[in-house]
């Protein structure tokens, strides 16, 4: 094991894996890489630019180059290079600079003695992956392979995996969680200490998706698939779990009137995750009137066509001046936060999933006053068992929302498509597998 493999260049990093080298326009004169990937212990992928220094000594260019390696750590380099030698490759939907994907082979992920490697069935582009694709919202960093929201088949168990075994068909928590921290213990794994996220790359949350033909993860973040649950609908439970959270933070009873505010693909599952929850009326709000015509289709009791103070007035109108007992705002911005504020009744709750503006400002006084609570929402902490539930008994029904069902080698064209905001798109899943066929 060479310096580099051991990590003893760095103690301060988890030791690193060399797992690829460059092709021979990136080998120094003294035969050393310039440009090469290193896969983490966690499956992240890294990619290294180091600069060509001239050195007499190939030994202080090795020390140079590892020092480099060590600076480098966060560099973002758009060239991602094919391995050498005999790392056993696969597929992947590789985002090599913003608004540029491509199949290209990457290592296999290895797996750690608690992970599992599943093979990627299904696994959809959430509307993070396309704002991360365009590079405004900071949260996908190239080089990257994306997808968290993922199911498929393990091929492959670590030395201590218990629960699963090879040909399970499993889905998983897009949250990487510890399971030790203070707040996994009580529960709330989506607020771990620790936290990371499949599929982003943004400094510590840096870890490889699945938009790839395997991916790896450990075996604590898995749920075994019940027999009804197809591969493609598997690909909604994160969004389903997403809909389910909010719905549970809002701590609805039963009986209340809701507004959903946005009714996009959260907004959707949100009202049919607040009338599986028991509430009697919801109301639905959104600009677009494709959206408002599926949310009346998915059980909404009256769709409303407005924004801003419009909203307002018509959702006092319909509750003769009281107000709704929950607004579920799933937008993000200024306005619509607003009209959730002066929609909801006094001593009601507005819980927060959009998050598009990173601040807002708020109407202080009347929250104050009328004694709002503001509820924040984020991601889901164990629902995903329920959310199967849920859309295997019908009570959420996801079909209506799958736009699509694509090889991933089609990948970067609906990346574009969803990105230039093509109007009636919703989901979008991709099959790795087909990508397997067609190079095997
Ligand atoms: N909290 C979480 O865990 C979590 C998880 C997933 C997504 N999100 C966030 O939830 C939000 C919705 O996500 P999505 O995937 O459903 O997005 P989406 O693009 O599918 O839906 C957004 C909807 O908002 C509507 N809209 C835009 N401006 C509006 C306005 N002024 N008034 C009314 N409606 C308006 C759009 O027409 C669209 O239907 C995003 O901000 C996303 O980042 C949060
Ligand atoms: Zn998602
Ligand atoms: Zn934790």
């Amino acid at each position: 094991m060479s310096d580099f493999e051991s990590g003893a260049f760095n103690r301060a990093l988890p030791p690193l894996r060399a797992v690829g080298l460059g092709d021979n326009e990136h080998i120094s004169k003294q035969g050393l890489p310039l440009h090469f990937i290193t896969r983490d212990y966690d499956n992240s992928l890294m990619s290294w630019f180091v600069h060509p220094r001239k050195s007499r000594s190939p030994g202080k260019e090795r020390q140079e180059m590892f020092s480099a390696c060590k600076n480098a750590f966060n560099t973002r380099t758009v060239v991602l290079l094919s391995e050498r030698g005999s790392v056993p490759a696969m597929k992947a939907l590789l985002l090599s600079a913003y608004e540029n994907l491509q199949i290209r082979d990457i290592p296999d992920p290895s797996c750690g003695p608690k992970d599992v490697t599943i093979q990627v069935a299904a696994c959809g582009i959430c509307g993070s992956d396309v704002h991360g694709y365009g590079g405004s919202s900071g949260r996908r960093i190239p080089p990257i392979v994306m997808g968290h929201e993922a199911a498929g088949t393990v091929a492959s168990v670590g030395s201590a995996v218990t629960a699963f075994s090879v040909g399970d068909r499993v889905t998983f928590d897009s949250t990487v969680y510890c399971g030790m921290c203070e707040f996994c213990r009580r529960g709330h794994v989506n607020l771990c200490d620790d936290r990371q996220v499949i599929g982003v790359s943004c400094g510590e949350y840096r870890r490889t998706g699945a938009f790839a033909e395997y991916i790896s993860v450990p075996e604590r973040i898995l749920y075994r698939l019940p027999e009804e649950l197809s591969f493609t609908d598997a690909a909604m439970l994160e969004a389903v779990s997403v809909a389910l959270h909010a719905v549970h933070v809002s701590e609805v009873r039963g009986g209340e009137t809701v507004l959903v505010i946005g009714v996009g693909m959260i907004g959707l599952l949100s009202l049919q995750a607040a009338r599986a929850a028991g509430c009697s009326t919801i109301f639905a709000a959104d600009v677009d009137p494709t959206r408002l015509k599926l949310a009346a289709e998915l059980g909404a009791d009256k769709t409303i066509s407005l924004s801003g103070e419009e909203l307002t007035h018509e959702v006092l109108r319909l509750t003769n001046g009281r107000g709704v007992d929950v607004v579920l705002e799933a937008v993000g911005r200024d306005e619509t936060i607003h009209a959730g504020i002066d929609c909801v009744r006094k001593g009601g709750t507005v819980t927060l999933i959009g998050n598009i503006a990173a601040s807002i400002s708020l109407p202080l006084q009347k929250i104050v006053t009328r004694q709002i609570r503001l509820q924040g929402s984020c991601a889901s902490a164990g629902e995903y068992p329920e959310a199967m539930d849920m859309i295997v008994t019908g009570k959420i029904k996801v079909g209506r929302l799958i736009t699509a069902v694509a090889p991933l080698k089609d990948g970067a064209e609906w990346f574009q498509r969803l990105y230039a905001h093509e109007p009636n798109l919703m989901k979008v899943v991709l099959d790795p597998r087909e990508v397997a066929i067609k190079n095997k």
